[in-house]
């Protein structure tokens, strides 16, 4: 029967998909290994390091996935391919205390760190395997596991791991992207911007929204209307069309009120500045001049 024969109703082609072995369990470990799983990928063993929340952690993830879990100091890795899911500065260490543990040669080992690049599993590219950083550009938090469909995944490594890295992806229904290395970090303060930033940025309006004797729970209901058609206007027209407010009509004095009342708010003057600033060099704007005499430049 061809690939293509798959009927409704029939288990997933596990057999067919790479055995895979995932180290940590904390946010990204529990997205990846749960789509991973859904998509037919065979889960082998989630690996945690040896503290009692770590262990009891891999033990939930495992039992979620049907895999087995175990600590680093027991670890014996069967799987095809080995995925990193810790924390960017235990990436190189994880790697050198793995590296006696398996046979690497044809293994696939792979990160996802945005910021580094594939050197930080050399130490297993000199056993053999074939490593990649595989990045995706999505917010994992505690409490909620966003599916991976649609999701863009930067990746930049060996060849082999290239590949399968587009297999893998393809098969989460996610979108694959090379990347250089020399970008990695530019394109890691991108995607600070567009989360965790941009997260920032909400949790100083809500200050900004006490000012104005709005509580955050009442703020955040409130400004979710705005702020979703804010997204979908910016992903319908782009940019410059989606701006609208004082800035982008002129309206000096309404901006020097703003000046005048953001400095009671600790921090949210110059966040207004900084951003106002970033809004007369990329946006479309009146009274350019005299805003810029009030904001600076
Ligand atoms: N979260 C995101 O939005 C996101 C998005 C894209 C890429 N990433 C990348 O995904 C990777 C993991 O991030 P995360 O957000 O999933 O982190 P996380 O939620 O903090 O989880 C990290 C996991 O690694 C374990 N760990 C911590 N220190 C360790 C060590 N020294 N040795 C072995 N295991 C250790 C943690 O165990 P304990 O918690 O039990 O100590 C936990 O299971 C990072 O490279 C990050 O850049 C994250």
């Amino acid at each position: 029967m061809g690939d293509s024969a798959m009927l409704p109703g029939m288990p997933p082609r596990r057999l067919k998909k790479r055995r895979v072995a995932i180290i940590g369990a904390g946010n990204l470990a529990g997205a990846l290994a749960t789509s991973l799983h859904k998509a037919g990928y065979g889960i082998d063993v989630i690996i945690s390091h040896g503290s009692p929340t770590s262990v009891q952690r891999a033990r939930r993830l495992a039992r979620e996935v049907g895999a087995v879990a175990v600590t680093i100091d027991r670890a014996e890795i069967r799987a095809e391919v080995v995925w990193f899911c810790v924390p960017d500065q235990s990436i190189v260490g994880m790697a050198q205390s793995l590296a006696q543990t398996a046979d690497w040669k044809g293994k696939v080992a792979l990160h996802s760190s945005g910021v580094l690049t594939s050197d930080e599993l050399a130490t297993l590219r000199r056993r053999g395997a074939a490593v990649a950083s595989l990045h995706p550009l999505m917010t994992f938090v505690r409490g909620s596991r966003p599916p991976l469909e649609e999701v863009p995944f930067a990746i930049e490594g060996d060849q082999k791991a290239v590949r399968a890295g587009r297999t893998i992806v393809r098969d989460l229904h996610g979108r694959l992207f090379t990347i250089r290395k020399r970008h990695k970090q530019a394109y890691h303060a991108w995607g600070m911007f567009v989360s965790p930033l941009l997260t920032a940025l909400l949790v100083t309006s809500e200050n900004v929204a006490a000012a104005a004797g709005v509580g955050r729970t009442a703020a955040r209901q409130r400004m979710l209307p705005i702020l979703k058609q804010t997204l979908a206007n910016y992903g319908k027209l782009g940019a410059a069309e989606s701006f609208s407010g004082p800035i982008a009509r002129g309206d000096v004095d309404t901006v020097r009120r703003h000046l005048k009342v953001l400095g009671e708010i600790p921090g949210a003057r110059e966040i207004y500045v900084a951003l106002a600033r970033a809004a007369l060099r990329g946006l479309p704007t009146k009274n350019r001049a005299a805003l810029e005499k009030i904001l600076g430049r």
